[in-house]
């Protein structure tokens, strides 16, 4: 059993095994596996890398899961390394994303906590989604991590909601389109707008998300307005804002939003307790990269009431994520 302060040490280096994963990913490792095992002097060829300090990455890694030394200096990918290889719809953007400019902001958590504030503004000059749409690589890796990070819960979003009394659907800040394209695909009566920020519209354009038959592309702003529709799906998004813009946003769908409309607002809510939970992390993750924040139900229920609107229920979907339903809300 390892004492209190190897315990705490072994917190501390948190930072070194995300890190050194993002290396082997970038690197290709996990694809010069994918045959079989290899000597690190042959995989330090193919990658161009100083093998001994090759061999030193994956031998941090190996013990995480990762690889495994099934001879001296010899690795082999692990059923959980596999998911890294390219061929693998996985986290791997997942962990190159956050491991980029979020890694950076998050040496200013300290930053954050004191003031509120999140650091990333700080530290790059800009809010991250203005910081973004200056970045076309950064914003289409970003797409495609929000994609990894869904990991089938726009499959469990499309199967437990009921559009059938709906004929306009508006995915808000929609990126990728993966949401929309299941939603659309189990509800062939359904027509869609895919709005998000040029960055996002674009990665929908070329498919990041699957197909999006009978839809419109439409690139704005939600802090201005969004389009007319019937029900609003709005996922991980609410999120990434403080309560004062996620309210804006929601202000703006009860607008134009057709009568008898819906809002559908999926997120991840905080358990109640101390039981570990991945949301979190993104919770602390959001305060330092986006400003945003992840809400227990009562504090989506008082965002609803600052934008007009009333929260009906909130659905559990079979994945890590809920659906909070709600209508505009009259006198
Ligand atoms: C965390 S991502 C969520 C994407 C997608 N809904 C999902 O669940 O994977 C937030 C999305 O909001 C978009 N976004 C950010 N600011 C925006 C704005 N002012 N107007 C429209 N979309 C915006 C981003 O481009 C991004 O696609």
């Amino acid at each position: 059993m390892p004492s209190a302060s190897q315990q705490i040490m072994r917190l501390g280096f948190g930072f070194a095994v995300s890190q050194a994963l993002r290396v082997i990913i970038e690197l290709g490792v996990p694809d010069l596996l994918a045959v079989g095992e290899r000597s690190v002097d042959e995989l330090a060829a193919a990658t161009q890398s100083d093998a001994d300090a090759l061999y030193r990455v994956m031998r941090l890694l190996a013990p995480e899961g990762i690889f495994r030394e099934v001879a001296p200096r010899h690795f082999e990918l692990t059923e959980i390394g596999a998911v890294l290889r390219s061929d693998q719809p996985g986290p791997r953007d997942f962990v190159s994303m956050i491991n980029s400019e979020a890694y950076l902001a998050f040496e200013q958590l300290l930053y954050s906590v004191r003031t509120g504030k999140p650091a990333f503004d700080k530290v790059f000059g800009s809010p991250r989604f203005d910081w973004l749409s200056e970045h076309p690589e950064q914003a289409a890796l970003f797409q495609r991590a929000m994609v990894a990070l869904s990991q089938g819960s726009n499959e469990a979003v499309a199967e437990a909601c009921d559009f059938r009394p709906f004929t306009r659907i508006i995915d808000v800040g929609g990126g990728h389109g993966q949401l929309l394209s299941a939603i659309l695909a189990r509800n062939p009566h359904l027509s869609g707008v895919l709005f998000d920020l040029p960055s996002g519209v674009a990665a929908a354009h070329e498919g990041a998300g699957g197909d999006l038959p009978r839809t419109e592309f439409i690139a704005g702003d939600f802090f201005e307005s969004v389009p007319s529709g019937d029900v609003y799906v709005i996922k991980k998004v609410v999120h990434d804002w403080d309560d004062g813009r996620a309210a804006a946003i929601l202000r703006n769908c009860r607008k134009a939003m057709l009568p008898n409309g819906k809002v559908l607002v999926a997120e991840t809510l905080v358990p109640p307790g101390d039981e570990p939970n991945q949301i979190k992390g993104i919770d602390v993750v959001m305060l330092a990269v986006t400003g945003g924040l992840e809400r227990t139900e009562a504090q989506y229920a008082s965002l609803f009431d600052a934008a007009g609107l009333r929260l009906e229920r909130v659905i559990q979907t079979r994945g890590p994520i809920s659906i909070l339903e709600a209508s505009p809300a009259y006198g």
